[in-house]
C-alpha cells in the first residue's frame, strides 16, 4: 500500500483516481489539438473540467473507467455487461434541461449506477426519491460513500436507495417513473429490464420517462411500443434518446 493508503490493485481497477503526469497531459493536449482543433479542444476541456469540478464540489470520486473483470459482480450477467464509464456531467444537464421532466413525486432510477454520479445529479435536479442498482460490489460501495458525502454537504432532502444486485431482477416500485440507462448492458439484460418496466406500468399505470444515453439497444425499447420517442439528439457528439410512455400498457 502506498502513502495514499490506496492499494495498487484498487488503483489498477480504476476505483481510485490516478495521477496524470505532465507528459500525459502534454501528449493528450497535442492529440486533442490535432483531432479537434483549438475551439473543439477548449470545448472538450470544459466538458472534462465539469466532471472534475463535480467531484471536487461534492468531495466524491466518480471519474475513471473501470473494467469489470475481477470485480465481485456475482458473475451471472457479466458477459452482457458494459464497463463502468460515468455519464458526462455537462451532457446530463444539457439533456435534462432540454427534457424538463417534472420532478414532483417522481422517483428516478439509474440501471447500472456505477459510482453514483447520475444519482447525485438526479438529486440536484430535484427528484425526491433516487434509486440506483449496481451489480459490482466494489462500485456499489463507492456509490454509497459518494452519496453519503454528498448528503453531508448538500441541502437536498432526497431519499436515496442504492441496491447491490442485478438490474435484471431489480423490483421496480410504483413511485418510480424516470428510468435512466447509460448503455449499461446488452440485449438479454435490457430485454429483462424492459419486461419489468412494462409489467410495472401495466400494474400501476402512470406517466413514465426513459432516458437512454448511448442507446445501443434502442430496438428493444422501441420494439415494445410502450414508449414514444421524444428526443433523438447528439450532445457534444454523443447520442441520446428519450421516451415518454404512451398511456395504457397491456
Ligand atoms: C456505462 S456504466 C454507467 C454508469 C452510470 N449509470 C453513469 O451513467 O454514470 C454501466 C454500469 O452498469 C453496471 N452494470 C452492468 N451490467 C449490470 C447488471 N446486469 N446489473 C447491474 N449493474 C450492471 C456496470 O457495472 C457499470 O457500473
Amino acid at each position: 500500500m502506498g502513502r495514499s493508503g490506496v492499494t495498487p490493485s484498487a488503483r489498477a481497477a480504476g476505483l481510485t483516481p490516478g495521477v496524470s503526469t505532465l507528459r500525459d497531459v502534454a501528449r493528450r493536449t497535442t492529440s486533442s489539438l490535432h483531432n479537434r482543433g483549438l475551439l473543439g479542444s477548449l470545448d472538450h476541456a470544459l466538458t472534462l473540467g465539469a466532471d472534475v469540478v463535480f467531484d471536487m464540489t461534492w468531495r466524491v470520486h466518480t471519474r475513471g473507467v473501470v473494467d469489470l473483470q475481477g470485480l465481485d459482480t456475482g458473475g451471472a450477467n457479466l458477459d452482457h455487461a458494459v464497463e463502468y464509464h460515468p455519464t458526462r456531467v455537462r451532457e446530463f444537464w444539457a439533456v435534462m434541461s432540454h427534457l424538463r421532466i417534472p420532478t414532483g413525486g417522481q422517483g428516478f432510477v439509474d440501471f447500472g449506477c456505477g459510482k453514483g454520479r447520475v444519482l447525485i445529479m438526479a438529486s440536484e435536479y430535484g427528484f425526491e426519491h433516487v434509486s440506483g442498482v449496481e451489480f459490482a460490489a466494489e462500485l456499489h460501495d463507492v456509490a454509497q460513500n459518494n452519496v453519503r458525502r454528498y448528503l453531508g454537504l448538500s441541502k437536498m432532502r432526497t431519499r436515496f436507495n442504492l441496491v447491490h444486485g442485478d438490474a435484471a431482477t431489480y423490483r421496480i416500485e410504483p413511485c418510480q417513473s424516470v428510468f435512466y440507462f447509460y448503455f449499461p448492458f446488452k440485449d438479454t439484460v435490457m430485454q429483462a429490464v424492459m419486461d419489468n418496466i412494462r409489467a410495472s406500468l401495466r400494474d400501476y399505470p402512470r406517466q413514465a420517462y426513459l432516458v437512454y444515453n448511448y442507446p445501443k439497444c434502442r430496438e428493444i425499447v422501441e420494439g415494445m411500443s410502450i414508449f414514444e420517442l421524444v428526443l433523438n439528439a447528439k450532445f457534444w457528439g454523443n447520442s441520446w434518446r428519450a421516451y415518454v410512455s404512451r398511456g395504457s400498457v397491456s
